[in-house]
């Protein structure tokens, strides 16, 4: 079972991780969770092991960043992901594993453990491919030029298009997709 103690403590560790480290930011955090939420209510999946897969999926890339790490941010969010959840003495060990999968596989793999890690997925890439997500970004990110800055914001913004798997997301994407890659092509270097 995931109790409400186990959420709260996961939440304050992502946020806290967030505030430290600038990123992920919060504003990004959110929309990973507010999107997960709703696709799990559409997708019938379990919201509980989607809201902690969209909590812990990149809480150590702030982290793994500071350290010159960013490739290795999902091995090093996944194992300290497994350190908490084996704390917690209520949660089963499928849904352990479920949320363990969803933090592995966030950035896409060719068959997903589950409809919960496949949600998880395509929560992440609301943070690059929507407008929310673009501008919460790009406003909460510091330390970088703004050339850089865009330059980054437009190849995540292909990357994560290009990891979407479930209809409903590109649907709703598709025109803020190419809304980002416009207003970015008219970006003078
Ligand atoms: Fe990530």
């Amino acid at each position: 079972m995931i109790t409400k103690q186990l959420i709260k403590k996961v939440e304050n560790f992502a946020y806290s991780q967030s505030d430290k480290y600038h990123a992920p930011s919060r504003a990004h955090i959110n929309i990973a969770n507010e999107k997960g939420q709703w696709l799990a209510k559409k997708l019938k999946a379990k919201k509980d092991i989607v809201y902690l897969g969209t909590l812990l999926m990149d809480c150590k890339l702030g982290h793994a960043y500071s350290q010159n790490k960013l490739p290795q941010h999902i091995k090093m969010s996944a194992a300290k992901a497994e350190e908490i959840l084996s704390k917690d003495p209520k949660i089963t060990r499928e849904e352990k594993e479920n949320v363990l999968h969803c933090i592995k596989e966030h950035h896409g793999v060719k068959k997903f453990f589950s409809i919960e890690s496949e949600i998880v997925s395509n929560a992440d890439c609301y943070q690059f491919a929507s407008v929310r997500g673009m501008i919460g970004g790009i406003t909460n990110t510091m330390g970088m030029s703004l050339d850089d800055l865009i330059a980054l914001y437009e190849a995540k913004a292909d990357e994560k298009w290009n990891s979407l798997t479930l209809d409903i997301c590109k649907k709703e994407l598709e025109p803020q997709y190419k809304a980002i890659k416009k207003l970015f092509s008219n970006y003078n270097y």
